[in-house]
């Protein structure tokens, strides 16, 4: 009897930077080949095409491909306008957790979310659509990690954590337990923040401060 052949899904990658290299590499890590790239989106203002070849074209590429698609792009703003594009147009994202990276019990990964290689992430963690949390990066116990959020490497949140839509977060910053990351807002690389921080905001330094405050 011919044993039915798997097909690996087609998959777009939205971007071609380093982030899509890290994609890239992420997928051909991943048994048993369940993705295979069809080609990368330049997107005006993103980083610069690094190696990704083929180049479809712009995010509008999505509109006309029934293929799967992930979004490597580290600025949130972007992220959640091609998440806005995609879903008017019907497209489907993938989820992608690489290997190396650890998820506890009762974790839910939203659609579209990517976990780079050595992240963490503890028991009960909830992380919304299309959020990156890149490599090395841990999300502690009950944290609510809301859409299109970047976590950079070596980022560390305390249990129950909120980051609100759309919150950049610096490689190696430290958020304290409970605190609240408003929408929009900025924590810079290196910083502990040790209070809530407003919607939009743009934070660093130990303990973290408004950036036009230092
Ligand atoms: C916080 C941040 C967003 C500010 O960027 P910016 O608005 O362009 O700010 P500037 O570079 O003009 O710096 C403004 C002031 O803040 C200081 N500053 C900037 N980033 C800082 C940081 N992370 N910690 C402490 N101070 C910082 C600068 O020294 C400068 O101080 P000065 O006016 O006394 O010289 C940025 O510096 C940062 O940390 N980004 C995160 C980068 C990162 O982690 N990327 C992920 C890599 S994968």
């Amino acid at each position: 009897m011919a044993v039915p052949r798997i097909q690996s899904r087609p998959l777009v990658v939205v971007g071609a930077g380093a982030i899509a290299r890290q994609i890239r590499s992420l997928i051909a890590g991943l048994a048993g080949d369940p993705y295979r790239i069809l080609g990368y989106l330049d997107l005006p203002r993103s980083p610069r095409p690094s190696g990704c070849v083929p180049i479809l074209g712009g995010d509008e590429v999505l509109a006309g491909t029934d293929a799967g698609y992930v979004i490597a792009v580290g600025k949130p703003l972007v992220r959640r306008q091609v998440d806005l594009s995609a879903t008017r147009w019907g497209r489907q994202p993938v989820t992608l957790r690489h290997p190396d990276a650890t998820l506890d019990d009762d974790v839910t990964l939203g659609a579209g979310t990517i976990a780079f290689p050595g992240a963490r992430i503890q028991v009960d963690a909830r992380l919304g659509r299309h959020v990156l949390v890149n490599a090395n990066a841990v999300v502690g116990h009950d944290c609510d990690i809301h859409d299109h959020v970047v976590l950079s490497p070596l980022a560390m949140l305390g249990g129950g954590v909120v980051i609100e839509a759309a919150a950049f977060i610096g490689a190696g910053a430290v958020v304290l337990p409970r605190r609240v990351i408003g929408a929009g807002a900025t924590v810079g690389a290196g910083a502990v923040v040790t209070a809530d921080v407003p919607p939009r905001a743009c934070v660093a330094g130990v303990p973290a401060r408004d950036i036009n405050a230092i």
